[in-house]
């Protein structure tokens, strides 16, 4: 390849975008492996003419003549969506939409690109990634139509940036900024380089008209937005569609938020016609409860601002053959050992010669400590082969010793589980508040240890 004197070979690293001039094995800066790849660096302008062009194009504005009515949000026909973003999209924001692929990420937007052309204007749906032929198919399963609903198969950013002026739409969705290439850059879709400068020409497109712009990115196995973490710093917003494959739901999470509180999730349920919301969650999550059985317990987690019931069950079997297997699901596998190794250290449960198989009820993950004593009150009741009261709510974070800590927003989590008919509070002894209890027509419990805890729950 002839190159002109002003290019230069740069390694750049596809995990985090470091730059360095020679190639090496890990990247000195994420530490990912084999991930620097050799790009030929774009010659930079002459220096006298970007600055002349930049003078010309923006100036310094006196913040009190600055308009700020161009922030009134564009309303979001869907409320579990409008809630994640902060109650509506801001005008001129960039949206990044992550999650691991086939998750829902394009049902989703294709949803919110048709309910907004419904009630709201023309909307932009650029298709990197499938045909205009096969969007259509989707959108006939999602009933999701109407003529002001524009779908562009493209890959070609500099081709979707002309119809983004042309149309002018209220809303523009990209999926997936990965298959976006810009030609004048010369490196491989998908690379860091083409990802972040195709973000950056679509921030500066959204910033110049106000137009918002939602951002499909895939997620790599190490759960970045794939490649570049750089991505993460252009945009306004990021969200995370997360669930289990196999199973139905999905929560939509803010991981960054310029116009609004990260700590919103909005639900969802995958159904045949798209996702659905789901505007009672912890109903859902305790739908299939049956009386009481051994070794299931609920535990209120917290969402972000958001309380959950979730059922948690457990199983233990005598081990049959060599080491005792420990399996978790929906909980993290070293907190199941903690509990595990206090259980039998400081309740006396004989757990070293049992399997222990834990589960959090509909995929939900939970990652939070406040659900610790569930889990310990579930293995217990499992291993007692005792059942736990049925209107029991189990709340508290275990401690090495077997301790009972309190854990944030009491307050919110009692409420929840009073909203969904549950008439007990099992929590820690220090966190007790028989008046907030009283307030919310519940009856709370404090335990000082699990041991004691463990003793509570049984059913009566
Ligand atoms: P998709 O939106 O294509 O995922 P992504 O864009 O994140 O890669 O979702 C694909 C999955 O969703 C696929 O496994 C089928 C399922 N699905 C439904 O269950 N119901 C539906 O109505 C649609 C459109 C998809
Ligand atoms: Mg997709």
């Amino acid at each position: 390849m002839t190159r002109s004197p002003r290019q230069r070979v740069i390694y750049v690293c596809q995990q985090c975008g470091y730059q360095s001039p020679r190639w090496e094995g890990r990247c000195a800066d994420c530490g990912a492996w084999n991930s620097l790849v050799e790009t030929v660096e774009a010659p930079e302008p002459a220096p006298g003419r970007s600055v002349a062009m930049s003078a010309g194009m923006v100036r310094p504005v006196p913040l009190a003549q600055l308009q700020s009515s161009r922030f009134e949000r564009v309303p979001v026909p869907i409320g579990e969506f409008s809630r994640v973003l902060g109650g509506g999209i801001v005008p001129g924001s960039v949206v990044l939409v992550g999650g691991d692929p086939g998750i829902g990420k394009s049902t989703l937007l294709l949803q919110l690109a048709g309910s907004l052309a419904d009630q709201v204007g023309p909307v932009l749906y650029v298709s990197g990634e499938e045909s205009a032929e096969q969007v259509k198919l989707r959108a006939d399963r999602l009933s999701v139509g109407g003529e002001r609903l524009f779908v562009l198969a493209e890959t070609a950013l500099d081709q979707v940036l002309v119809q983004i002026e042309e149309v002018r739409p209220r809303l523009v969705v990209v999926d997936s900024i990965q298959t976006m290439y810009l030609p004048a850059v010369p490196s491989a879709a998908g690379s860091v380089t083409q990802v972040r400068e195709s973000a950056m020409a679509l921030l500066r497109v959204a910033k110049a008209t106000h137009i918002p712009i939602f951002i499909v990115g895939h997620v790599t196995k190490e759960g970045a937005i794939a490649g570049p973490r750089v991505l993460e710093h252009i945009v306004d917003t990021v969200l995370y569609l997360e669930g289990e494959r196999f199973h139905s739901y999905r929560l939509l999470r803010g991981v960054k938020n310029r116009f609004g509180s990260t700590n919103e999730v909005g639900v969802f349920e995958m159904q045949g016609d798209g996702l659905a919301e789901v505007s009672n969650p912890s109903a859902v999550f305790l739908g299939e409860r049956t009386g009481p059985t051994f070794g299931s317990a609920v535990a209120v987690t917290l969402e972000g601002t958001r309380p959950l019931l979730v059922e948690i069950q457990a199983l233990t079997t005598t081990t049959t053959f060599g080491l005792p297997r420990r399996t978790a699901n929906g909980i993290d596998l070293g907190r199941l050992l903690v509990l595990t190794a206090v259980l039998t250290k400081r309740v006396g449960l004989g757990l070293s010669n049992q399997d222990i198989y834990v589960n959090v009820v509909g995929g939900l993950k939970v990652s939070e400590p406040a659900a610790d004593l569930a889990v310990a009150v579930a293995v217990a009741s499992s291993f007692r082969e005792v059942s736990i009261a049925t209107d029991l709510a189990v709340i508290g974070e275990v401690g090495l010793s077997g301790e009972l800590r309190r854990v944030g927003q009491l307050e919110r989590r009692l409420a929840e589980a009073a909203n969904l008919g549950f008439r007990r509070c099992l929590i820690p002894q220090s966190a007790a508040s028989p008046r907030l209890a009283q307030q919310l027509g519940l009856t709370t419990i404090g335990a000082a240890s699990v041991a004691e805890a463990i003793e509570i729950a049984w059913e009566p």
